[in-house]
């Protein structure tokens, strides 16, 4: 039997660093060093100011740093005394060449995997942890076995991560099921063991699935799909909802208490966000093409066309709203993450409507009680275009609290659903008192008591929800 003693987890990101902290902090025997080529990175994971903010996350760090869990940017050291490594580098949509805007970029898995094959002089388990397109494991495997020799042997698995941001640390500890492909041979079978062995330290046994490796790398991309999906059916019903006068939340409560249905992941929104939700779904997609399997690839995209429509709408709504113009009006945005509770800001849904305001010529106050400004700057400008930067800087504000992006604001927008932009939390009386009238509140992600804030004086637009439409 194969055991498990020391771990290597190449690439200390949202992925690798909380989920190997974790094993760590779990698994006491087990020494897990987290490597990266980023030195900065790598830094912060050793300071008292971790590079993510995750709720819980600095409390498991502190305790297990300097123990049994370390951060290093010596990355072959680290791979030649592990026994299993984890593959947790960043594949990001491809921007040039074959498949761009669709495809997966494995130009880092790649990297990694070649860095294993080369300094590597034991036998290794290598994971495949970042999100990746089907048959990616066949790709590193190719590599591996090019290298390997009869000392040297490798096995690889595949173990996707389903955390989500924000409640990585609940999601690990306890997760709905660890997914464990293998090659189904003697020696992929033997891995598979040695790593349901680490999860089954704090996992029940019945949640740890195992599968064929093709099948573990599908369901990945299968559930996020999934998920994206009903975000998508649940924003199409609020277009509907708008148009009518049915209410969008009244809507999903209905339909959730439905068994088959469920009541989780059907809140509508100004759209998803989040670094993949939209990567995989379009990996999806480029797969289904590359199989010639076109209707697959129309059903899947039609996921992100519809999440693109609503960010759009909204913005549309707000125009039309502010009496078909915000060219020099103040807009304040409440929120820049993709979710509440976490400081990523990947195709966060405020980039997009952001970004169509300052094209409008609006002054937007933007607040986010995560998010650096230096992160909201990279995220509007192009790369590299200086004017840009100073366009952006001309109509941006940065702002140090909501009160604060609200003065003298003539709208309000609230695109994270924060909990301290609830109305039981943030004082709606000082907003609107130090607005401009007539004082406008466009709610993208339900927050808010509308009627409350209506009574405030505000005059509010909600996602899904439209009291006046219908009733002429
Ligand atoms: C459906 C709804 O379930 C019910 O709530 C509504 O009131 C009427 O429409 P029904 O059409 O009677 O009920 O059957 P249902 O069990 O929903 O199946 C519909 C079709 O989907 C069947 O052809 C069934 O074979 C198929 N199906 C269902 C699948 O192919 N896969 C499934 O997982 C479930
Ligand atoms: C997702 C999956 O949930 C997770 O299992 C996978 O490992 C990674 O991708 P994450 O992107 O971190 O996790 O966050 P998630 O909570 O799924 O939210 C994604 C986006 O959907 C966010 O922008 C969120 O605001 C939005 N969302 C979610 C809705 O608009 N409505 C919902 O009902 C749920
Ligand atoms: P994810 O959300 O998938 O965790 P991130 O971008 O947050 O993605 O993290 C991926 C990390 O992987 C980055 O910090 C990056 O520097 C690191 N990385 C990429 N390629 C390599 C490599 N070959 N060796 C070590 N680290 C790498």
């Amino acid at each position: 039997m194969v055991v498990v003693k020391n771990i290597c987890c190449i690439g200390a990101g949202y992925v690798g660093g909380p989920t190997c902290a974790v094993i760590a902090y779990k698994c006491h025997d087990i020494k897990v060093t987290i490597v990266d080529i980023n030195p900065e990175r790598i830094a912060a994971w050793n300071s008292s100011k971790l590079p993510i903010y995750e709720p819980g996350l600095d409390e498991i760090v502190f305790e297990r740093r300097g123990k049994n869990l370390f951060f290093s940017t010596d990355v072959d050291a680290t791979i030649q005394e592990a026994d299993l490594i984890f593959v947790s580098v960043n594949t990001p949509t491809k921007k040039t060449g074959l498949g761009a805007g669709m495809a997966a970029d494995l130009a880092y898995i790649e990297s990694a995997t070649r860095r294993i094959a080369e300094v590597a002089t034991s036998p290794k388990i290598v994971v495949e942890k970042s999100t990746v397109p089907c048959r990616t494991a066949q790709s590193m495997r190719t590599i591996l076995e090019a290298n390997s020799t009869n000392e040297i042997h490798f096995d690889i698995l595949s173990n996707p991560e389903f955390l989500a941001e924000g409640t990585a640390i609940k999601d690990l500890l306890s997760p709905d099921r660890v997914l464990i492909g293998a090659l189904q041979t003697k020696e992929g079978l033997a891995a598979q063991e040695a790593l349901v062995n680490v999860y089954t330290n704090w996992v029940p046994k019945e949640r740890v699935i195992t599968t064929n490796l093709w099948s573990s790398e599908l369901t990945k991309l299968a559930a996020n799909a999934l998920l994206a999906q009903r975000i998508s059916s649940i924003n199409a019903l609020s277009a509907i909802c708008e148009a009518t006068g049915a209410d969008v939340d009244e809507v999903a409560y209905a339909c959730g208490l439905d068994s088959r249905l469920g009541p989780k992941f059907l809140k509508a929104s100004v759209g998803f966000g989040g670094s993949c939700f939209q990567k995989d779904i379009l990996n999806l997609v480029y797969l289904s093409h590359q199989l010639n399997l076109p209707e697959v690839a129309d059903y899947w995209k039609q996921v992100v066309t519809m999440n693109e429509y609503q960010k759009k709408r909204f913005v549309r709504t707000i125009i039309s709203t502010l009496f078909n113009t915000i060219t020099n009006k103040k807009i304040a945005v409440l929120g820049f993450a993709f979710k509440k509770d976490t400081g990523d800001t990947r195709e966060s849904a405020a980039i997009t409507l952001i970004k169509d305001f300052i094209d409008e010529r609006a002054q937007v106050a933007i607040y986010d009680p995560k998010v650096s400004s230096e992160q909201i700057f990279m995220d509007l400008c192009e790369p590299g275009v200086v004017d840009t930067r100073k366009q952006v800087e001309k109509q941006i504000q940065i702002c140090s609290s909501a009160y604060e992006a609200a003065k003298d604001a003539d709208a309000v927008v609230i695109v994270t659903e924060w909990d301290e932009f609830r109305d039981d939390q943030l004082d709606y009386e000082r907003i609107y008192k130090n607005m401009h009238k007539p004082a406008f509140l466009f709610d993208g992600r339900l927050l808010v008591d509308a009627a409350k804030l209506r009574k405030i004086g505000f005059k509010v637009n909600v996602i899904g929800k439209n009291e006046l439409a219908g009733t002429a």
